[in-house]
C-alpha cells in the first residue's frame, strides 16, 4: 500500500519518525511530505533515511513529476501526524500553499488526521470549528492524547502514541469482512452490591472486549459494546453503540435485548459467578466485638450457557471467554476443553491469566476451541490482533455454516 506520512511542525515531529517505521516495517511505501516547519524539528535526511523515499515540501519542487497531484491521486492512505492547529485550519479551508496541502486536495483515499497542539488551542472556536468541517467532509481526525504536554502543562492536545495512530489509521483501509453483520460484544467485569458502597467485584478492565468490538467496527459490523464498569478511556471511539451497566442482571438484560437481532454475540466480560442473596439498603456497619457478619451468596444466571442453549436469532454464533489458571487438574487447555463441552457455545478463547499475559494492559496469548474443545486457532500478540483472530474464526463458522447448508 501507499502511504502519504505528513509531518507538521509540532514538537511531537518526532514520534512520526516512530509511526514511519511502524508503517515500513508493516510492508508498506511511505512517502513523508513534511511542512517547511516541520523540518525545523526534524530533517530531511532523517525522513529520507527511514523512508527510502526523496522527501519534498513545495509545489513546485519536483514540477515535471507534477507531484503536487500524483502523490493524493495514487495514495491509498494519507496520515499527518502531528497535525498542527494552523495545518488543520489550512487544509479546512482548502489552502493548497504546499506540497503537503495540496495532496490533502487531490486525495480520494481515506485521510487520517492526529492532532497535537496545547490544550487552548485544541478548545479554541476556531480549532473545533475546522475539526467539524473536516469531520464532516468525511476526514478522520483523532481526538488527541490527555497528559503531558510540551511544557510542564498537562491536559487534551498530546499526540496519541505511534502504535496507536497507526491502528487507527490501518483500520480505516482495511478489508470490510463484517459489512452487514450486527454484533453484540460484552466487555468489563460485572460489580455485585453488597450495600450502597461496596461490591463484590474483579479485575477486569474490559479492554480485551473494547478491542474485539473495535475490530469488528473497523471491520465493518455494526456493534454494540454492553460494557460493565468500563473506564471511558478504555471505550472504543466512534462507530460503537456502548450500553454501561454494572451488575450481572444488567449485563443480561442489555446482552439479551441486543442479541435478539444479533449475527454474533462475544462474551468478553468476568460477570460475577454469585452475587450476594440481599444487597443491604444501608451501609453496613462494624459492630465492635461482634466481628463479621458472613456473607450469603446466591448463583447467578450463566448468560453465555444460556445464549448457547437457546440462541435468540438463527445462525447466531456464541462465543466466550475462559481466563484459565493450570492446577493440578489439568492444564488450561484441560480446563478450557472442559469448559467448551459444558458451556456450548460455538467458540470458547482461553487464555493464561496470573503469569504475564491475560488482565491488564498487557499483550495477549489466547487458543480458541470449538464447542468439541477442538482447537480451531491460536493467536498471540496485542489486544488489538487477538480480537482479529476472534472475527475470524468467528468468520470461519459462518462459512462452515454456509457451505453446509448451501
Ligand atoms: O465459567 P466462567 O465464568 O469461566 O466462563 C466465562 C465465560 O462465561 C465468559 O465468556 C463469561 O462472559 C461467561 N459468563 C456468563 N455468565 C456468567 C458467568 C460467566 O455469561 N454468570
Amino acid at each position: 500500500m501507499r502511504i502519504v506520512l505528513g509531518v507538521t511542525g509540532g514538537i511531537a515531529a518526532y514520534k512520526a519518525a516512530y509511526l514511519l517505521r511502524l508503517f515500513r516495517e508493516a510492508g508498506h511505501r511511505v512517502r513523508v511530505v513534511p511542512t517547511e516547519a516541520a523540518l525545523a524539528m526534524v530533517g530531511r535526511p532523517t525522513w529520507e533515511a527511514l523512508s527510502g523515499e526523496p522527501v519534498r515540501t513545495g509545489v513546485f519542487d519536483d514540477a515535471e513529476h507534477v507531484d503536487h497531484v500524483a502523490l493524493g491521486r495514487s495514495a491509498d492512505l494519507v496520515v499527518v501526524a502531528p497535525a498542527t492547529a494552523h495545518l488543520l485550519a489550512r487544509a479546512a479551508a482548502g489552502l493548497a500553499d504546499d506540497l503537503l496541502t495540496a495532496t490533502l486536495l487531490t486525495a480520494t483515499c481515506p485521510v487520517l488526521l492526529a492532532p497535537a497542539m496545547h490544550t487552548e488551542m485544541w478548545r479554541h472556536p476556531a480549532t473545533v470549528a475546522n475539526v467539524a468541517t473536516l469531520r464532516g467532509r468525511g476526514v478522520h481526525v483523532l481526538d488527541p492524547a490527555t497528559g503531558r504536554l510540551t511544557g510542564a502543562d498537562t491536559g487534551a492536545g498530546r499526540l496519541p502514541e505511534p502504535a496507536e495512530i497507526a491502528a487507527a489509521a490501518l483500520a480505516l483501509v482495511r478489508d470490510r469482512d463484517l459489512a452487514g453483520r450486527r454484533v453484540v460484544v460484552s466487555a468489563g467485569g460485572t460489580r455485585e452490591p453488597l450495600d450502597p458502597v461496596r461490591f463484590l467485584g474483579n479485575r477486569s478492565t474490559g479492554r480485551q472486549g473494547a478491542a474485539i468490538a473495535a475490530a469488528a467496527a473497523a471491520r465493518g459490523a455494526a456493534v454494540t459494546l454492553v460494557a460493565a464498569n468500563v473506564d471511558a478511556v478504555v471505550l472504543p471511539g466512534g462507530g460503537v453503540t456502548v450500553v454501561p451497566v454494572e451488575t450481572t442482571a444488567e449485563l443480561r438484560a442489555a446482552v439479551r435485548a441486543a442479541a435478539a437481532a444479533a449475527d454474533a454475540v462475544v462474551m468478553a466480560a468476568a460477570v460475577a459467578d454469585f452475587r450476594p442473596a440481599a444487597a443491604s439498603e444501608h451501609k453496613i456497619k462494624k459492630t465492635a466485638g461482634a466481628g463479621p457478619a458472613p456473607i450469603a451468596l446466591v448463583e447467578n444466571p450463566d448468560i453465555l450457557a444460556e445464549l448457547a442453549a437457546a440462541p435468540l436469532a438463527a445462525g447466531q454464533v456464541v462465543v466466550g471467554f475462559a481466563a484459565e489458571t493450570g492446577d493440578d487438574a489439568g492444564d488450561v487447555l484441560a480446563h478450557g476443553r472442559e469448559k467448551a463441552r459444558r458451556k456450548g457455545a460455538d467458540l470458547l478463547v482461553v487464555n493464561e491469566v496470573g503469569t504475564a499475559v491475560g488482565f491488564g494492559d498487557v499483550p495477549n496469548a489466547v487458543t480458541v476451541l470449538d464447542r468439541a474443545g477442538d482447537v480451531v486457532a491460536r493467536a498471540a500478540g496485542t489486544k488489538a490482533e487477538v480480537a482479529d483472530a476472534v472475527w475470524d474464526a468467528v468468520l470461519g463458522v459462518w462459512d462452515r455454516a454456509t457451505t453446509i447448508s448451501g
